[in-house]
């Protein structure tokens, strides 16, 4: 190690030997390692250009309603960062140009944007990308998202959003992977890795930002922007493991949360942002504050006034100010006060400008301008959006076998709010996606279905609200037809960043539609287009097939229309829980086993939510057998391999996702009564058998966490169980 760093001095000694003899600066060499280049900027840099640089601004119109505040500001030749609202290269390069040449130092801006499941190509939200269990095709669609992204003038997008979501309440559930910490860290990783390529400074590589660090999904009562009451336990075993796993594999950078870790709020949390972050992980990348979260720390009541609030934050770790101007105002005064020291600014603008040199914006700090018909929307990208939502989707229920529907059907009822809508499959946060491209539920069963079989369609209601005077249409268009398709669900702003809702049920309006087409006395397929788990306990049992689409982006009604057909055959799986009903909240498959387990139960509705994690059926069957160990006692340092044939039983090709989970009865800290370790897919042709395994790895995957993030092993009976098959092994020293 020391050697290594001795050689590192000497190389940084001989190039700034060399560029003093050459006279070009050594940050402006492309060939000098970033490091080299990165020190002799910073020690040509005055206190002013300095601040400038741990600032963000806004150029371009703000579409996001919650972001109150200072709009555009007249931009700053010098500013580290801008939210970039456009989606125009020119208007970016005419920006970077005044930087370039306008700044003394020529420091390029870094340019943000919340690209959260595409950019033009909308994909599904995240929470549905986790239900198809395929990180792979992940990392497609974010690679696909960053390049389109990138062309627009986008370096670095606010996401993935990695934050562990267990309360459907909350509206944010839909950005993340929901409620399970491996899943986060899974596709969080594969999110990373589609953004920032092999390397950042690959073209159409974006860099990276996971939020919101750390525990924003803890929002009490699913309230967005509340309290959230996290012990030191719970943020080491559910909140930070994504993170890490995420930190682990390159994210650029982070940003601080709104929410409370035990009384202290993540954007002035030392701990989890300096030695969490930075000392034990070694994230050398920055941190942005979230939108005016360095200014709420006043309203979350542990700073006096702004100067204390951009104090707190900066101290703590958060080295980029996003849009409060907190930085901008006050940390000259705070560092003539000798209240911050030159070494800690330095640290944090040296962050800054590693990631514009990883990006590789000293050396191409401009936009290529392509127009927008080969940047967005090209038959590859389409392909991957169509894949992603048929792959998301997860049929719920299929009674008699309702679907696929059968060949002989020759009416289709087409019914509900959500059948021709468009703009609400995009889901919130969705970029620059536009409804013109979406295809909606109808078009895509009238390409599927129209020389087969005639659709008759009625809205029957709206969203919300009580008018019933589409009712009586909608009856008769189901009396004519052979099966009911009824498509229901949220609008777009029902979830999202400030769309709490107190129940996870749809309005009554939508569930009274469905009770009025059991007149019919045909089969009701129910077609649900949420961006949150929802409470089904009196819809359930009205339908006789129940297909969960989420908000599937772009290409959701061909893909359903796949699904319904059975040209597709559905492989989703539930990331996230679905309570029986609102008040079953908290729950999650992940939860600890109770003192008494078979007391302190509801004494008005079941224990059991209406599905787990991990529920979703197929067109065919799947048959687990001869589950197997190599061993069934090993020592710590052994691996282990356990393994389980699955059969396809059923007449057509389907995918299986496998997930392997282990449970450990007896241990110094109490753990969940199942914890999901390993998940792989693989599609099976009827008839065929395969062979699914997974190498337990005990320090990986059998450690525990302690309050303090120290993992330990102890020795013990473990148990892995797969699908509804447990077997026991045991762990000696
Ligand atoms: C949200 C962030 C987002 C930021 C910038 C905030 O209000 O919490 O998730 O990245 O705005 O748009």
């Amino acid at each position: 190690m020391k050697s290594i760093s001795l050689l590192l001095i000497l190389l940084i000694t001989f190039q700034f030997a060399v560029t003093a003899q050459t006279g070009k600066a050594i940050y402006k060499d492309k060939n000098a390692p970033i490091e080299s280049r990165i020190k002799d900027l910073v020690s040509k840099m005055n206190p002013d250009e300095k601040i400038l640089q741990l600032n963000q601004y806004t150029a371009g119109m703000n579409t996001n309603v919650n972001n109150i505040g200072e709009q555009t500001k007249s931009i700053p030749a010098g500013i580290g960062s801008l939210i970039y609202f456009s989606a125009d290269p020119d208007f970016r390069n005419t920006i970077q140009k005044k930087a370039m040449e306008e700044s003394r130092l020529g420091i390029p801006i870094l340019f943000g944007y919340d690209v959260i499941h595409g950019f033009r190509t909308v994909y599904p939200i995240s929470l549905a990308q986790a239900c198809s269990w395929d990180p792979a095709l992940v990392t497609e669609a974010a690679a696909v998202a960053a390049k389109e992204a990138n062309l627009s003038g986008v370096d670095w997008t606010f996401s993935p959003m990695i934050d562990v979501a267990r309360d459907g309440r909350w509206g944010r559930v839909a950005e993340g992977y929901g409620e399970d910490p491996y899943t986060n860290a899974v596709f969080g990783v594969a999110t990373v890795k589609g953004y920032q390529g092999k390397n950042l400074s690959d073209p159409y590589s974006i860099a990276a930002c996971l939020k919101h660090f750390v525990g924003y999904g803890e929002s009490e009562g699913g309230r967005d922007y509340h309290f959230s009451d996290i012990s030191m336990q719970s943020l080491w075993e559910t909140y930070l493991p994504p993170y890490e796993a995420c930190v682990k594999a390159g994210a650029a950078t982070l940003m601080s949360s709104f929410n409370d870790i035990s009384g202290v709020p993540g954007s002035a949390n030392p701990y989890t942002l300096t030695e969490v972050l930075k000392t034990r992980w070694k994230h050398d990348g920055f941190v942005v504050s979230d939108w005016d979260a360095i200014n709420q720390l006043i309203a979350q009541g542990v700073a006096a006034d702004r100067k204390e609030a951009g104090y707190k934050a900066f101290m703590a770790g958060v080295e980029m100010d996003m849009t409060d101007n907190i930085y901008m105002q006050n940390l000259k005064q705070l560092i003539s006060e000798k209240k911050i020291p030159m070494a800690k600014i330095d640290d944090a603008v040296s962050r800054i400008l590693r990631v514009k040199f990883r990006l590789g914006l000293f050396d191409q700090p401009y936009t290529t301008v392509v127009d927008e018909s080969s940047r967005y929307l090209q038959a590859e990208s389409k392909t991957i959006a169509q894949k992603l939502a048929a792959e998301s989707m997860v049929l719920l229920k299929n009674n008699s076998k309702t679907l696929p529907l059968s060949s002989s059907i020759q009416q289709i009822a087409l019914i509900g709010p959500m059948a021709a809508d468009k703009e609400d499959l995009l889901g919130a946060w969705s970029a620059h996606g536009n409804e013109k491209d979406v295809e909606s539920i109808s078009e895509g069963l009238i390409k599927e279905f129209g020389n087969t079989a005639k659709i008759n369609a009625a809205k029957g209601c709206d969203f919300d609200g009580n008018d019933e005077s589409g009712f009586a249409e909608a009856i008769s268009i189901a009396q004519k037809s052979d099966v009911i398709l009824v498509c229901l669900g949220e609008k777009r702003g029902w979830s999202g960043e400030n769309a709490s809702r107190s129940t996870i049920a749809l309005p009554a309006i939508q569930e009274k539609l469905v009770l009025e087409l059991l007149k019919a006395k045909k089969p009701i397929v129910l077609i649900l287009s949420n961006g949150r788990p929802l409470e089904l306990v009196r819809l359930e049992p009205l339908a006789d097939a129940i297909i969960e689409i989420w908000q599937p982006g772009i290409a959701g009604g061909s893909a359903l229309a796949g699904i319904l057909s059975g040209r597709i055959n559905p492989s989703g799986k539930l990331s996230i829980t679905f309570p029986l009903t609102t008040g079953q909240i908290p729950i999650y498959y992940n939860m600890r086993q109770s003192a008494r387990p078979n007391s302190g139960k509801y004494q008005d509705i079941p224990t059991e939510p209406l599905y787990w994690l991990g529920h979703g059926l197929s067109y065919t069957t799947f048959t687990y057998s001869n589950m197997k160990l190599s061993a069934t006692k090993i020592k710590k340092t052994d691996k282990l391999t356990v393994e389980v044939e699955v059969s396809n039983t059923g007449n057509v090709t389907g995918a299986e996702t496998v997930l392997w989970y282990i449970s450990d009865p007896a241990c110094a800290i109490s753990r969940p009564m199942k914890e999901l370790k390993y998940f792989e897919k693989k599609e099976l042709a009827a008839g065929a058998k395969t062979t699914f395994r997974f190498e337990i790895d005990p320090a990986r995957d059998l450690s525990y966490t302690t309050a303090n993030g120290k993992r330990f092993l102890e020795a013990g009976d473990y148990y892995v169980m797969v699908n509804n098959q447990k077997v026991k092994f045991e762990i000696s020293e």
